[in-house]
């Protein structure tokens, strides 16, 4: 379906991009230190799309996927989210785009040790100026439908690592960011709620206007992909879509 395009200066196929990022380039250190993370990375999500990057571990997926939320500089390259280049933004600029646009769940979650998690999933909501009351509703709406239903008053550290990890899913979701970025999302869960996880996910990808970028080592994510970019030695070796894409979710099974 093609639509009027809301931004002012993109044509119709890059409206379609939720994220378009360039020969991007990140160094990290100097000296002996010096590690180059992203030598030239190529990736783009599309809107309505739920995407997966895989890769050996330290090839750059974090990296790639931190740039892409505004919570790291990168040092060549251009980044547009939705239409807006990222590009000579200032830090506040983008930290405010970053709050109203995306959700992003770590892999070491985050998850804030003196609140409780109602409180914890409310950030996000408070952050962009909504009441206490509407907010913590909200996030209690969230923590029932990622299975934690009676726990609100709880904190993060009376949790498992699986629970752990829903309240971060929970909290990136809260705001109905347009882009949501998991890192490692059902690394810590059981099959039933990384399935039921995974529906969330899914849910939040195919909304108008949204998508969904999940960087992952499990295979029993891989069938929910709408396309897999593979990620080697910081740059991006190839995009899985049609054929090569069921090829590669069955192989793994
Ligand atoms: N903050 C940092 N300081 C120095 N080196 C880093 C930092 N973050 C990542 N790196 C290095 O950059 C490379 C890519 O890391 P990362 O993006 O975390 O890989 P992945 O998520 O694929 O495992 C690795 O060599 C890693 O050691
Ligand atoms: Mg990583």
């Amino acid at each position: 379906m093609k639509t009027e395009t809301n931004g002012s200066n993109s044509n119709g196929a890059a409206s379609e991009l939720a994220i378009d990022a360039r020969s991007i380039v990140k160094v990290f250190g100097l000296g002996d230190a010096r590690t180059v993370a992203l030598k030239g990375a190529n990736f783009s999500a599309r809107q309505g799309e739920l995407h997966l990057v895989v890769g050996p571990s330290g090839c750059g997926k974090t990296t790639l996927l931190s740039v892409v939320a505004g919570t790291l500089n990168w040092d060549e390259g251009k980044v547009q989210v939705f239409g807006t280049s990222l590009d000579g933004m200032k830090r506040s600029e983008i930290t405010d785009f970053r709050r109203r646009n995306v959700g992003f769940i770590f892999q070491q979650f985050n998850l804030i040790p003196t609140l409780n998690l109602i409180e914890n999933i409310s950030v996000p909501l408070l952050l962009n100026g909504i009441r206490r009351r509407t907010a913590e509703d909200k996030a209690g709406e969230l923590l029932k439908r990622v299975g934690l239903a009676g726990k609100e008053t709880k904190r993060p550290t009376q949790l498992s690592g699986g629970q752990q990890q829903r309240v971060a899913i929970a909290r990136a979701l809260v705001h109905e960011p347009r882009l949501v970025i998991c890192d490692e999302p059902t690394s810590a869960l059981d099959s039933e709620t990384g399935h039921q996880i995974m529906d969330l996910l899914t849910t939040a990808a195919r909304a108008p206007g949204r998508c969904v970028v999940i960087v992952t080592h499990d295979p029993r994510v891989y069938s929910y992909a709408d396309r897999i970019t593979q990620m080697e030695d910081g740059r991006v070796m190839a995009v899985l879509d049609g054929e090569p894409l069921q090829q590669f979710v069955h192989s793994t099974h």
